[in-house]
């Protein structure tokens, strides 16, 4: 990314409004109830396609044009969506062609959203029509602050299996490989009589009556990926010709969400916006939020972000949907904030009366003003208001946990050691442990420049090439510290393993070697001679140049190590070979006494401004220490930071 282009200045408010779903009187309210909430930034048009093209090229723009311009009249600046996210109805009607096909060749028909091919050339010769069309009307308005293409690209239709789509996966991959011997050698094609002699014989991996070729299924990720990011780049590239206004897509950034390799995203966007909603089928929601956050902060480059939706309350989307208790919101939206983004947006403004989407959350709720919910949102604005001076500043972190979609996609594949291991899980643990000791961890990419972080943890990174690895061994070699988390370092980018023993790619810097896995069933555990103890994998593993910090105490591998620390160069490499507390070793790797496990404590900073976050998660007071002023409070802090429970504190700090 070339320089981050927010679109409001401080740290704005801002929302999805949907007012194709009310009359103009409800738009009327609206503005004057948001200025009265001090939004600053909304989203129009996310869905909108059907209402500005009602059928074939007749293009009705006054809805819009009277929603932006009131929206103006009230000081409010318009992140604008291109309307492209679902197509009309009659598009569907009279291009069944654009439909997505799934994975077992049925079609993905009209009735939700997104229904549409990445690869159709027709659905991007219609849509491409309508941004231009947009970019055109109002692409000098002066409320204009940001271009919002589509909306979450792929949430649905990131991989299709259509026969276009098989047409655009094999030129892609002719592009890859240009010689069909070399993609059969890439996929390992000997095995299972698969070897391809022609291109056009190459499919989409549809679902097989086995076990499908694991290398076919991870470029076909890759193609999906890069196909999106292509269109992204098609609407990108006609609304900068016309607008300089900055121009960003919503990520989904969550544990759900995996298609979309958002490292070759990130530098095409004028500013990284996410959208973020607290998972309860996760073990702990909270410390996910916290994860995404920073890795949006990764996908940045450590500038400032936007937060593009989140919920007031409750979703819709999940089995169970749990609202969020007084101040949990206001609590969600600094962690965000402490995190680096400087804008809080929700999902969605008015909640919606009709449609798959009426019993979500709103900051406007179905029972208006009077609620729990909007005084909630009232307060939030108040707080970003306070806090607006830590608008532009950066998050101060010395730790880094490398994290690939890659390495996700890969790791779980079909055939797998255990289908209990995951790779999120691994991640969440490891940064969910750093969180607990109050360590603020960046989420970097595998290939990012390590030399300044004073230690680098890897999660269960399966996928890794040659040049990555060495990096992160010439980085221990020359000082670094580095943890890295089992099933690590096996394959290659081609999805081969890295013969010799595993954990092939991190053998060395670990001095450790095994010889097999030994995956646990679920619920089996096994005893570490540290106290801890370990479940879902274990392996027969033996030290090469390493020492051993722990060993199992029963079980198959009973006597062999699990957690071991290698003295590499100048540097220091610990390897845990179970999931396990990993609290010690990183108190050992970080030097990082403390457990900060229910209080958030970051830090932003630029210059000599510095900024202590402190938000406390559970129910009684916390202290910290600090002097300065805490601009939530207005109080002045001196020595002794209380914040109460559930409460916030943003310290400006003295420099001293
Ligand atoms: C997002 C989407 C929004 C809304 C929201 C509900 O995936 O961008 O339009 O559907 O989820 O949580």
């Amino acid at each position: 990314m070339k320089s981050v282009r927010m679109p409001v200045p401080g740290i704005s408010l801002g929302c999805d409004y949907n007012p194709e779903q009310w009359s103009p009187d409800v738009w009327r309210e609206d503005a004057a109830l948001m200025r009265r909430a001090g939004v600053d930034l909304v989203a129009v048009n996310i869905f909108g396609w059907s209402n500005l093209e009602p059928s074939p090229g007749e293009y009705r723009f006054d809805d819009l044009d009277e929603v932006i311009e009131l929206l103006h009249a009230h000081g409010i600046k318009i992140n604008l969506g291109t309307g492209t996210s679902s197509p009309p109805p009659w598009l569907s009607s009279r291009h069944p062609e654009t439909l997505p096909v799934a994975a077992d060749g049925t079609t993905r028909f009209p009735g939700g959203r997104q229904a549409w091919c990445p690869s159709s050339p027709v659905f991007r010769e219609r849509a491409l029509d309508l941004v231009g069309r947009v970019a055109d009307r109002y692409g000098s308005h002066p409320a204009l602050a940001l271009w919002h293409v589509s909306n979450e690209l792929g949430c649905h239709n990131a991989l299709c299996y259509c026969e276009t789509s098989a047409d655009a996966f094999r030129t892609w991959l002719r592009s890859r490989y240009r010689k069909i011997e070399t993609l059969n050698e890439a996929w390992g094609t000997s095995f299972w009589s698969q070897r391809y002699s022609d291109w056009s014989d190459i499919q989409p991996p549809r679902l097989a009556l086995s076990l499908r070729n694991p290398a076919q299924l991870i470029d076909f990720q890759r193609f999906s990926s890069d196909e999106l990011l292509g269109y992204y780049r098609a609407e990108a590239a006609l609304l900068r010709a016309r607008s300089d206004v900055p121009v960003t897509t919503n990520f989904m950034v969550t544990a759900h969400i995996r298609n979309l390799d958002y490292w070759s995203w990130a530098p095409e966007m004028d500013v990284i916006a996410n959208d973020h909603y607290l998972d309860h089928r996760l073990g702990d929601p909270v410390a996910e939020l916290s994860f995404a956050a920073d890795l949006t902060r990764g996908l940045a480059g450590g500038r400032p972000w936007m937060l593009m939706e989140q919920a007031a309350g409750a979703v819709n989307w999940q089995p169970h949907n749990v609202t969020k208790v007084p101040g949990e919101m206001i609590r969600n939206s600094l962690t965000h904030v402490a995190r680096g983004a400087d804008s809080v947006c929700f999902f969605q403004w008015r909640a919606s009366a009709q449609g798959a989407e009426k019993f979500h959350s709103a900051m406007l709720p179905h029972a208006g003003t009077d609620t729990v919910a909007w005084r909630e949102v009232l307060k939030l604005s108040e707080t970003l208001d306070r806090i607006g001076e830590v608008a532009g500043t950066e998050v101060e972190a010395d730790v880094a946990l490398l994290f690939s979609w890659e390495s996700w996609w890969s790791a779980e594949g079909e055939a797998r050691p255990s289908q209990a291991v995951t790779y999120l899980d691994q991640v969440h643990s490891a940064h969910a442990a750093l969180r607990d000791l109050g360590v603020t961890t960046d989420v970097v990419a595998p290939d990012a420049d390590l030399s300044r972080y004073r230690l680098v943890v890897v999660p269960g990174l399966y996928m890794v090439s040659d040049t990555d690895a060495q990096a992160i061994a010439d980085y221990v070699s020359a000082g670094g510290r580095l943890v890295v988390t089992y099933f690590s370092g096996i394959v290659d980018e081609r999805d081969r393993i890295r013969l010799g023993g595993y954990p092939g790619a991190f053998r060395d810097v670990l001095g450790v070697l095994a010889e097999e896995f030994a995956p646990l069933l679920p619920g089996a555990e096994v005893a570490l001679s540290n106290g801890a103890i370990g479940t879902l994998w274990t392996e027969r593993l033996r030290t090469t140049t390493a020492s051993v910090i722990a060993t199992y105490e029963n079980g198959p591998m009973a006597g062999i190590p699990a957690i071991t620390r290698n003295q590499h160069g100048d540097g220091t490499a610990w390897y845990v070979a179970t999931k396990t507390d990993m609290s010690d070793v990183l108190r050992e790797a970080t030097g990082v006494m403390s457990d900060k496990s229910d209080t958030e404590v970051v830090r932003r900073r630029a210059g000599d401004r510095s900024y202590l976050f402190v938000i406390n998660h559970g129910t009684e007071p916390v202290e910290h220490p600090a002097r300065g002023h805490d601009l939530v409070t207005g109080e002045s802090v001196d020595g002794v930071l209380t914040v109460q429970g559930g409460g916030v504190a943003v310290v400006r700090e003295e420099i001293r």
